[in-house]
């Protein structure tokens, strides 16, 4: 009993902390006698300045599905679709079900429990709806790099979508609502699954681990930074290709497969000098708490920096890339045990920014000449997807660039 009691403070805490975060989260009233735990009323809006799903924090279950448009399917039947999934999408987002009689029942009970749909649009899907002159030079494509081992099926396509919900039923639920929708229209390309650790599972809110078990996120730019909206959203008064962009943002999205048997066998040491934080709490290598900055050039009795040349934190912070940045806001990945007895798990790496040549490309190009962490890792699918910004009332996702 004292578990349970436990457990529960511990969510409420975490809830509060979440729908405390900005303006998109708010509480759902959605009726029933019997309050719903905050994990499960907990509902983010579906219109505003930014497409939900990029600020929001993780939720602990996420689904990326990729779609091709069917041949023959031009801009008109785009257009539509994108209103179907605009519709659908804010009715689950507000907990209600898909329209009609065809709803699976699937999330039935359920409150929206934090669910977002975020829509983006590939590079051929300009080439697809007669919309080229308007594809933005962001979406040109990435320069490969030394550790990619790509497989074009798993990679890219015409429109993307990521969902993320706090309860796995939720999430399912509107990724077969958001597929039936999809008709004839689109078809899937590739879809992938992916999860966080669950709200209330930890006694206070914490950043999130990853597979390798390191705690990240930690230094990503924060909504209350004062570069942070230029850094990570298209300006609203952009104009060009990109004017119906405003207010959206760019996504580059990695499966990137973690080698769990050799990072395993690294002692704890050598793990942390691999990212320069220590492992149990994230506090960087040259001292000081989770949130203290790196100190790069702090020197250790042996001479040497205390953080690594090497260490992935080091090469990737902006101070080092000129300040090129990021919002991470991966899912990890578990897909079963392969062939070979290694575990097909890693990180779904989706990455947030205005430009991808001022955000991950200077950043992986550093990483791949050789960072302590690229001999763990995998990049085995990769996609770019131009999200456009939030629909305001009355409008769906893309349609100042499709009407
Ligand atoms: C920081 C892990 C891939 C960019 C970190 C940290 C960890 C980590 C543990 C330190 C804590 C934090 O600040 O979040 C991983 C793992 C990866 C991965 C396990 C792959 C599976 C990447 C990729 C990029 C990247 C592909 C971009 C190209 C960054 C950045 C930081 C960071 C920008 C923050 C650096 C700073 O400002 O201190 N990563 N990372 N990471 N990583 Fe990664």
């Amino acid at each position: 009993a004292a578990g349970l009691v436990i457990g529960a403070a511990g969510g409420a805490g975490i809830s509060a902390a979440v729908s405390g975060d900005g303006s998109e989260t708010g509480k759902a009233g959605s009726g029933g006698s019997t309050a719903l735990s905050t994990v499960g009323a907990t509902e983010v809006m579906f219109h505003g300045k930014h497409q939900a799903g990029i600020t929001t924090p993780l939720q602990s279950r996420g689904h990326l599905v990729a779609f091709d448009l069917a041949p023959g399917a031009g801009r008109k039947e785009a257009a539509a679709l994108l209103r179907r999934w605009s519709a659908t999408a804010k009715a689950l987002m507000a907990g209600r079900t898909a329209s009609g009689a065809a709803d699976t029942g699937i999330a039935l009970d359920a409150g929206p429990s934090s669910l977002t749909v975020t829509f983006g649009l590939g590079r051929t899907f300009f080439d697809r709806t007669g919309l080229a002159a308007r594809r933005p030079g962001q979406l040109d494509p990435l320069p490969a790099f030394s550790s990619d081992a790509l497989d074009p099926k798993r990679s890219e396509g015409d429109l993307w979508v990521q969902i993320g919900a706090d309860d796995a039923l939720v999430a399912f639920h509107a990724l077969r609502a958001l597929q039936k929708d999809a008709g004839e229209a689109a078809r899937v390309r590739w879809q992938m699954n992916g999860f966080n650790r669950s709200a209330g599972a930890t006694a206070r809110p914490m950043t999130a681990r990853n597979l390798m078990g390191q705690v990240d996120g930690t230094n990503n730019p924060k909504p209350a930074d004062p570069d942070f909206d230029k850094r990570i959203f298209v300006p609203q008064g952009a104009t060009g290709a990109q004017d119906w962009m405003a207010g959206g943002s760019y996504a580059v999205v990695r499966r990137i497969r973690m080698l769990l048997d050799d990072w395993e066998r690294l002692s704890l040491d050598k793990q942390e000098k691999v990212i320069g934080r220590r492992k149990s709490d994230g506090a960087p290598l040259s001292g000081g708490t989770e949130t203290t900055p790196l100190d790069l050039n702090k020197m250790g009795p042996d001479g040497k920096t205390v953080i690594p040349d090497n260490a992935h934190a080091r090469i990737s912070a902006p101070e080092q890339n000129g300040g090129a940045a990021m919002l991470r806001r991966p899912f990890s990945f578990h897909d079963g045990i392969a062939a070979d007895g290694t575990p097909d798990a890693g990180l779904l790496f989706v990455c947030w920014q205005a430009d991808p040549l001022r955000g991950f490309v200077p950043v992986q190009r550093k990483l791949d000449r050789g960072d302590a962490l690229s001999p763990f890792l995998r990049h085995e699918a990769s996609g770019l997807f131009a999200v456009p910004g939030g629909p305001a009332e009355g409008e769906y996702v893309g349609q100042r660039l499709l009407e």
